[in-house]
């Protein structure tokens, strides 16, 4: 049966795994690039109205659950269900849940996996290495599998190690130096000619565009990918958070780091494509738009760190440090889903999940690298478009309109004797029960 459960030691082991979950190319890359093409400050004001009053809700959804049940999202929903029929659905969306991470692992590591080939790259070219230094930076099926394997290897082991010795152990070595580099890259790129003209880009509002369709479901996906939504990821590093733990506070505190760290990815992004610019390279592609796609990071970034010397060789090492630090303690809590599930419903010990589950799921990334158009954007659409809002939504039903009010209540009281007094208890029933699954289907139909 179930070995023991892992829980997380402290209040900061959790932010960091949870933080660390929810910061990763969505913030560093997504965010501010959508800002940029989303009429600037209008779609951060936007996305601060979503993340806040659409995502902060469904992301204490699934803490509460979890903490309640002490499971995995399959489990977890069925607990919470009362009747066959209810205990069906939830058996079903835990499992498309569990299926959908994975898939969203599957593309995610191909990401990372050039992150960590750029990583490498000012190595190499400091050794000297430059035939390597050239291949590192060049798209090719062989390296873009190789790296995959890597970062899988990565992923695989830290989850293998456990809760405590291998999520919280890492994450809370990880995001401190994570944040510790984006605030250096920042100065140092606000020295730069050109970075004020991009802050202007960034933070300027052009609000013509703030009631604009795309905008608002931009921001809305956004603001669910980036607190890792909807596929029990935030389930089930709720059902290690300690039950004496008080859930609003802690939540708000992911939500508002997550948020916080995005606005920062944002002015080192914007400010260090101007100053690209500055130094002769093109940031505008053939429609007049800003380079948002893969071109940004592999192509924009890595040529303005060449045109900077010596210099660009530290700054691209600590860019690309960066981005694979948040690459990895997102796929890590992506990967803890299934093997989750794997070892508490079906006893596989959990060394072994994690590499089942891993290889398996680096075979089908391996697949989509082989056929890269249009298998990839396809992977994305359906997993991050289609799938995930839909399970968010489900998440908001299972929570507001199946599990007893007075069984939630309880939960949160837990860790927080006054919840029933306090304003949380006063508006989030509402949202979570009409608000966020109106909102979510709203967006999904546009
Ligand atoms: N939130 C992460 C990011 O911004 C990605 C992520 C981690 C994720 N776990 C997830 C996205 C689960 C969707 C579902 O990059």
């Amino acid at each position: 049966m179930a070995a023991a459960r892992g829980e997380f030691t402290s209040r900061f082991g959790f932010l960091m795994a949870a933080v660390g979950s929810a910061v990763g190319l969505g913030n560093i890359w997504g965010f501010p690039t959508n800002t940029a093409s989303n009429g600037g400050a209008a779609f951060l004001f936007t996305y601060l109205i979503m993340a806040f009053a659409l995502a902060y809700p469904a992301l204490m959804a699934e803490l509460i659950i979890g903490r309640h049940a002490r499971a995995n999202a399959v489990t977890a929903l069925k607990s919470i269900s009362p009747k066959p029929l209810s205990r069906y659905a939830a058996v079903t969306v835990g499992f498309v849940g569990i299926v959908t991470v994975s898939f969203i692992l599957s593309f995610y590591a191909i990401v990372s996996g050039w992150m960590m080939a750029f990583f490498l790259d000012p190595l190499a070219r400091l050794l000297g290495l430059n035939a390597l230094a050239g291949w590192l930076t060049t798209d090719a099926e062989l390296r873009n599998g190789l790296f995959v394997v890597a970062f899988m290897l990565l992923t695989v082991s830290i989850i293998s190690a456990g809760v405590r010795d291998g999520i919280e152990k890492w994450a809370s070595r990880l995001m401190p130096s994570l944040i510790l580099i984006l605030f250096l890259l920042i100065l140092y790129v606000f020295t730069l000619p050109g970075a004020m003209q991009g802050l202007r880009a960034y933070l300027l509002p052009d609000f013509s565009l703030i009631a604009d369709p795309t905008l608002i479901v931009d921001a809305m996906g956004q603001a669910f990918f980036s607190l890792s939504l909807g596929v029990g990821t935030m389930l089930i590093y709720g059902s290690y958070i300690n039950k004496d733990e008080n859930l609003p506070v802690v939540g708000s505190l992911v939500a508002l780091l997550d948020v916080g760290i995005a606005v920062l990815a944002g002015l080192l992004i914007l400010p260090a494509m101007y100053v690209a610019q500055n130094n002769g390279v093109q940031i505008y592609d053939a429609s007049g738009g800003l380079i948002a796609g893969p071109g940004l990071i592999v192509s924009v970034l890595p040529s303005l760190f060449n045109t900077m010397g010596v210099i660009g060789l530290l700054i691209s090492f600590a860019f690309f440090a960066l981005m694979t630090i948040a690459s990895l303690t997102s796929s890590i809590s992506m990967l803890e889903v299934p093997v989750a599930y794997g070892v508490e419903n079906h006893g596989v010990e959990r060394r072994r999940a994690a590499m089942l589950i891993g290889l398996a799921i680096t075979l089908i990334s391996l697949a989509i690298v082989l056929s890269f158009d249009p298998w990839f954007d396809r992977v994305v659409t359906w997993t991050t478009e289609v799938s995930q809002p839909l399970l968010g939504f489900c998440f908001c039903v299972f929570v507001a309109w199946i599990w007893q009010r007075n069984e939630v209540l309880a939960e949160i009281k837990r860790g927080c004797p006054m919840a029933e007094n306090g304003l949380f208890w006063k508006i989030w029933p509402f949202y979570v029960k009409f608000i966020c699954p109106l909102a979510i289907l709203l967006v999904y139909f546009q």
